[in-house]
């Protein structure tokens, strides 16, 4: 075998010649390790164990990992090169490259380096392959390493998109999407590393158009119609008086006949504006196509013309900007659940204490679940030593239920606090609709965007105490 003997000779002795440097050596370590971790990998996931929709395993193991590899590879060159140019420099080179033989005390040394970067990888690949099966088989991986997300990944899990993978909201579809999905990604990975990010961590528009999310599951054409809307509340009075609004919404759509109307047929591709804040609360100015093509725009009050900024398309966004996580009110997340039973509007109370307690501040989520129950627990004690004393199992129920509530929407580690991430959809808790429809945003002839109620909803009853209209429906026992 001429060729293979050429080739020891001219190209593999003085690989191993020159490459016999700690340079070299370290980044062979390093690629046999990453290729080591990269193998374990693809086969763990070959078997189906990686079916983790999380972005950042893809990160790690699609550009992270094979970096090292390369790196790894420039190191071993890089070795090669300085160790050559300084043999050169010095008329070290040998007229002929050494035989690789076990007796050459350089060699072996170079072994010994190989055998232990080996025993190294060994355990490594041994641990990273333990932890990174862990990983992936719980869906928490987000939740639980990357803690930054926990917030979203805690609100996902209770939003009707539960089973909706993040990336399919978060990842535009194509290759463009992807890289600049990868690119960002491993952007923020750092940023965690470093421990600079921002918190609370805000949206900031980074979210791809709902043209290529959103509509891949939703048509914007569904007529949805009319939709009835109950709210249950409970006041601040000793006994929880309880009351209820029914308020029908006019969502509209495109209906059978082509037309279009209500609130989703009145937007959709047609209004634009320009927000002052990044989070797109404060709208100064909007336009609206017209079905001639002409166009209307409206100025906030005060505002003399358009405001710099840039120009954006409102979309199912600009509405449903919570639709996968959602942070409730305290309010709105309390009646809910005593709505639901829990905490029992049977204990004296228990709507002030409840909101008081959760909206509270504490330092920690551990803080906030040890503090609520044990002042909540004390103020029954102390307060009503009778319903302490026949209603434990509502009280302990009712406790833990506000450490959930709180828990659910409160983020001390992340500055994500009531109100940090405002729910566009109304106009109660935050300015929502009425960013452009409060009223005074005007057009040059004067005509403002609506506020009338009755284009959005018809409030048939607004906290009503016995609503009779409820019992008729069957929806509630009039009592
Ligand atoms: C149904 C679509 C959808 C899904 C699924 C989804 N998101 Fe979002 N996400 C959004 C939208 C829309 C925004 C922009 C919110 C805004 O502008 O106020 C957003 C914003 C965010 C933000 C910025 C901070 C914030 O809360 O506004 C983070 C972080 C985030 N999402 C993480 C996640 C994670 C983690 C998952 C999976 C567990 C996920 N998202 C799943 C639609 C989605
Ligand atoms: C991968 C598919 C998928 C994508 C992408 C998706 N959704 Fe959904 N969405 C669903 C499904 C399925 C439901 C129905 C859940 C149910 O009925 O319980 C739903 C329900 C909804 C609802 C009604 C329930 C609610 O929470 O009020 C809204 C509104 C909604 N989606 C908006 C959006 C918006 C806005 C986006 C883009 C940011 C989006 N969806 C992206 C699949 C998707
Ligand atoms: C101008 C604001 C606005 C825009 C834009 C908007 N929606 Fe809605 N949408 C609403 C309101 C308000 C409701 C009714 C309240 C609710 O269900 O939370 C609603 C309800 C829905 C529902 C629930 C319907 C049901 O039967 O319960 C879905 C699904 C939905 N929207 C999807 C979308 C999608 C997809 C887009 C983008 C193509 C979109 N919406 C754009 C305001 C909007
Ligand atoms: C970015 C500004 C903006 C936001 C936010 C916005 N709208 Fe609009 N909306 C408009 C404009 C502009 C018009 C068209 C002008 C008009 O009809 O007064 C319009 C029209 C409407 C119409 C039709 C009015 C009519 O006279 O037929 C309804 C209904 C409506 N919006 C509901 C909503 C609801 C509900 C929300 C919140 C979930 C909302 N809008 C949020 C800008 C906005
Ligand atoms: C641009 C559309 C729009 C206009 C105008 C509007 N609202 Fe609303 N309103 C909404 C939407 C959307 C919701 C929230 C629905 C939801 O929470 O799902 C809402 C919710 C409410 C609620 C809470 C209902 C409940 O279930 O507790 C009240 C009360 C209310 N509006 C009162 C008014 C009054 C009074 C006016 C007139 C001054 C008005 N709204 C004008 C869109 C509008």
């Amino acid at each position: 075998m001429p060729n293979l003997s050429s080739f020891r000779a001219s190209w593999l002795r003085p690989f191993l010649f020159y490459g016999n440097n700690w340079l070299s050596l370290l980044g062979g370590a390093v690629t046999t390790a990453s290729a080591m971790v990269l193998v374990g990998f693809w086969v763990v996931g070959f078997f189906g164990r990686s079916g983790s929709a999380n972005p950042y395993l893809g990160i790690l193991f699609d550009l992270i990992l094979p970096g090292v590899f390369v790196a790894g590879l420039v190191l071993i060159l890089v070795g090669i090169l300085v160790r050559r140019s300084y043999l050169l420099s010095t008329d070290q080179v040998p007229a002929f490259f050494p035989e690789i033989s076990l007796n050459d005390p350089i060699f072996r040394r170079g072994i010994d380096f190989v055998v232990i970067a080996t025993l190294i990888n060994f355990i490594i690949v041994g641990t990273a392959s333990y932890r990174g099966v862990a990983y992936m088989d719980t869906v928490s991986f987000c939740g639980a390493t990357c803690h930054v997300m926990t917030p979203e990944f805690t609100a996902y899990h209770i939003s009707s998109h539960s089973n909706v993978a993040c990336t399919e909201c978060h990842v535009a579809p194509g290759t463009a999407g992807y890289i600049h999905a990868k690119v960002n990604g491993t952007k923020q990975l750092m940023m965690v590393l470093v421990h600079d990010y921002p918190k609370p961590i805000m949206a900031n528009n980074k979210v791809p158009v709902a043209s290529s999310t959103c509509l891949n599951c939703h048509s914007p054409e569904q007529f949805v119609g009319d939709k009835i809307a109950i709210q249950t509340s409970f006041a601040d009075d000793e006994t929880n008086s309880k009351t209820s609004s029914l308020t029908v919404l006019h969502v509209g759509g495109r209906d059978a006949f082509g037309g279009l109307s209500g609130i989703h047929g009145a937007h959709m591709g047609k209004i634009e504006y320009i927000a002052t804040d990044t989070t797109n609360q404060t709208i100064p100015w909007v336009a609206k196509t017209n079905a001639d093509s002409s166009v209307t725009e409206f100025l906030a009050d005060g505002t003399k013309s358009r405001p710099t900024g840039a120009k954006r398309l409102m979309d199912c966004m600009d509405c449903h900007n919570r639709a996968a996580h959602s942070f409730d009110t305290p309010e709105n997340a309390l009646n809910k659940d005593m709505a639901q039973g829990s905490p029992s509007a049977s204990l004296p109370f228990v709507h002030k204490e409840g909101l008081a307690l959760i909206t509270a501040k504490y330092v920690s989520r551990e803080d906030a679940k040890v503090r609520i129950t044990a002042d909540f627990v004390t103020f029954y004690r102390s307060q009503y030593p009778a319903i302490w004393n026949t209603q434990r199992p509502q009280i302990d129920a009712a406790a833990k239920t506000l450490v959930n509530i709180y828990s659910s929407n409160v983020f001390p580690s992340m500055n994500v606090k009531w109100g940090t991430h405002p729910n566009n959809i109304g106009h109660n808790d935050s300015p929502g609709c009425f960013r452009c429809h409060d009223g005074n945003h005007a057009s040059k002839a004067a005509v403002s965007i609506t506020n009338d109620c009755a284009t959005c909803h018809n409030l048939v009853f607004t906290d009503e105490l016995h609503p009779k209209l409820l019992a008729d429906l069957g929806i509630a026992k009039a009592n």
